[in-house]
């Protein structure tokens, strides 16, 4: 069995093992059948498993008779490099790895669905069908964003939603901001722009009765390396390498990500709703005077912001003086 995945389409583990084995002796050169007896394969798939990574963009270097060396170390979001980054919060704990799947939402709501713990992650390198907000697309190139879906199974009841939208958004905003160095934005709920396009996008997905959550799935999409975005996208979204003008690496980012979303979420079930609300007003210029164009279900009106409520929605209020709280619908900065 040579195949890079197992039968559910998930990297397998020892593709997991090989990168970790060449990036712990990244300045040696290992030989094939030290590698073949760790991971516990042929040497034959040893062989066929480094030409396929090599297809996939990592440098690995081959010594004939000697074995095989790492060129530089790969940005691949396998769960043992991510991991190391991660310290024993539940969020990351157990992380399930594709090169290609059609959306990291619709797995995830499909592992929840089978009873996977809190914290579990589902990361992509390519998605073929990734789901935006509002029934759109999630463009979804190879290798330069992130892609991950992060189950969570919180002890509260659907009318968190909201709240747990807008704390994924405040985790990613401080995620992006410390591994980037960017002054980052957060247009209600939860994008976040830079220099007014956007970098990051979160759909929330849930399966719930009435008064409980059974689990909350955050698909949460990172426009990272790519050096430039597809004509209908380049007027409104942005990637980190485009705005820093250098290359970043997608595993500091989701790395970041994962610590961020575990100190907020713990923040949230101890201090409660206005303990992220209040750090989403600090972090958005969206919160409050903003003009914006909302539009919902209903139809579209201009609007001036003034806070968020408790519950997560935004608080707007009409030319004539009458005030609303917005619970779902779409915000665009009008100038
Ligand atoms: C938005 O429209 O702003 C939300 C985009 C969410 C995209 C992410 S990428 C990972 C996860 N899997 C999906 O299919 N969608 C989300």
């Amino acid at each position: 069995m040579d195949n890079m995945r197992t039968a559910a389409g998930s990297t397998d583990r020892r593709i997991d093992k090989l990168i970790h084995l060449l990036v712990r002796n990244a300045m040696v050169v290992v030989p094939g059948p030290k590698i073949a007896a760790e991971i516990g394969v042929t040497r034959f798939t040893v062989h066929h498993w480094i030409e396929r990574l090599r297809a996939l963009g990592l440098e690995i270097r081959g010594v004939p008779m000697e074995g095989y060396q790492l060129a530089a170390i790969p940005d691949i979001l396998v769960p043992s490099l991510v991991r190391a980054e991660l310290g024993d919060a539940a969020i990351g704990r157990e992380i399930v790895h594709y090169f290609r799947i059609g959306s990291t939402n619709a797995v995830a709501l499909n592992l929840a669905a089978e009873g996977a713990d809190h914290g579990t992650v589902v990361v992509a390198e390519e998605q073929t069908a990734g789901r935006g907000r509002l029934g759109r697309a999630w463009f979804s190139e190879k290798s330069s964003g992130i892609y991950a879906s992060i189950i969570l199974r919180p002890p509260l009841s659907p009318a968190a939603a909201p709240v747990l939208t807008l704390m994924a958004g405040l985790a990613a905003h401080k995620a992006v901001s410390a591994a980037t160095g960017l002054t980052v934005d957060i247009r209600w709920p939860n994008d976040l722009l830079v220099n007014g396009r956007k970098v990051c996008g979160i759909l929330t997905e849930m399966s719930a009765e009435l008064d409980r959550l059974h689990a909350v799935v955050l698909g949460i999409g990172i426009n990272v390396n790519h050096s430039l975005m597809p004509p209908e996208l380049e007027n409104i979204a942005t990637s980190l390498r485009m705005e820093a003008h250098r290359a970043i690496s997608r595993i500091q980012v989701l790395a970041a990500l994962l610590r961020e979303l575990d100190r907020h979420y713990q923040l949230l079930l101890k201090s409660g709703n206005k303990a992220i609300t209040e750090r989403w007003e600090a972090a958005s210029t969206f919160a409050h005077g903003k003009r914006v164009r909302v539009v919902t279900a209903t139809g579209e009106a201009l609007v001036t912001t003034a806070g968020v409520d408790p519950s997560g929605a935004l608080k707007i209020q009409y030319d004539d003086g009458r005030t609303e709280c917005l619970m779902a619908g779409e915000v665009v900065e009008v100038k």
